[in-house]
């Protein structure tokens, strides 16, 4: 059970996507309470409809959010963090610690925001609403306290990893958090496929869960294997995997998912030249 947590509140700026899910998540794994977590939102019928399903507080103003909370958490979009920063900052205290979820923009530009802020910078991923997320963060100045709070934050969200050093966020947010939209990628493809062979659309689904389900729980039962290996006991020469699987070779798949994780990288690192203070 957590213990600096549960004693401090919560409020969050921002309740999109990656808000409801650690919410979710910190109410069902983590066990805070959600009468400790406040919210709000630039527009107020998703945050009003979501705060009355899970019992959280929902607010009208930053204001009254950082008068009622210690820790805040900046789930805004990008380009949203400067005009909610200048929106913010006259109401923050020595009292407030500030999460910044916001992708790409680095703890030495949040500080400029707020110099005498004590921020955190995390990626999450939305697997956290069912503490099953890879959770990423690094604090200013590596500071223990911090560490210790984000720790407690994040803990039962998922396996968490502390980066002492801040540039490895952005190539674990391109894996974990973009690599979710990749692998979703991959299943409708194999949805489209199964689809066209006489299936319905929910067997066609099924079989396509159970297949990514088997394959990730038959790697995590066999850690001694790399995928190499494991692909290679589906894959016997000449056989009907590895005539596929030659297929997608030839036109360099590799290549593509390349293609694919550099762009990610690239939009990561562009969401930080866009601030302008
Ligand atoms: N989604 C992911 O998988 C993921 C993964 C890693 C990191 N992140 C990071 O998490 C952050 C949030 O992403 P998201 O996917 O949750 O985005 P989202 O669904 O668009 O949510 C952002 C929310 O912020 C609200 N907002 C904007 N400005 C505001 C302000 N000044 N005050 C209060 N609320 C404000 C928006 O309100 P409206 O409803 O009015 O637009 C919106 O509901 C981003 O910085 C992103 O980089 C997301």
């Amino acid at each position: 059970m957590s213990k600096i947590i549960n004693s401090l509140k919560i409020g969050y700026i921002g309740c999109g996507h990656m808000a409801q899910a650690l919410i979710r998540g910190q109410i069902n794994y983590t066990k805070i309470n959600p009468s400790h977590i406040f919210a709000t939102n630039r527009t107020d019928g998703k945050l009003i409809k979501f705060a009355s399903e899970v019992k959280i507080n929902a607010l009208k103003s930053n204001e009254e959010l950082a008068d009622q909370v210690t820790i805040i958490v900046l789930s805004v979009k990008p380009v949203d963090l400067k005009l909610l920063m200048e929106d913010l900052t006259p109401y923050l205290t020595s009292k407030h610690i500030l999460i910044s979820l916001a992708a790409g923009i680095k703890l030495n530009d949040l500080q400029k925001f707020y110099p005498t802020g004590r921020f955190i910078r995390a990626v999450p991923n939305l697997p956290v609403s069912i503490g099953s997320g890879a959770i990423g963060y690094s604090c200013q100045n590596n500071d223990p306290s911090l560490i210790a709070i984000a720790d407690e934050f994040f803990g039962g969200l998922g396996t968490q990893y502390f980066f002492e050093n801040e540039d490895n966020l952005d190539a674990f947010l391109v894996a974990t958090s973009s690599g979710i939209g990749f692998i979703y990628e991959f299943m409708t493809l194999f949805e489209e496929w199964v689809g066209e062979h006489e299936f319905s659309s929910e067997t066609s689904k099924q079989m396509v869960l159970q297949t990514f389900l088997g394959a990730t729980q038959l790697a995590l039962s066999k850690p001694e294997n790399t995928f190499e290996e494991l692909q290679n006991q589906v894959a016997s020469k000449k056989g009907v995997t590895a005539a596929g699987l030659n297929a997608l070779r030839e036109f360099e798949l590799d290549r593509v998912i390349r293609l694919g994780l550099d762009a990610a990288q690239k939009q990561n690192e562009d969401f930080n030249r866009i601030l302008v203070y």
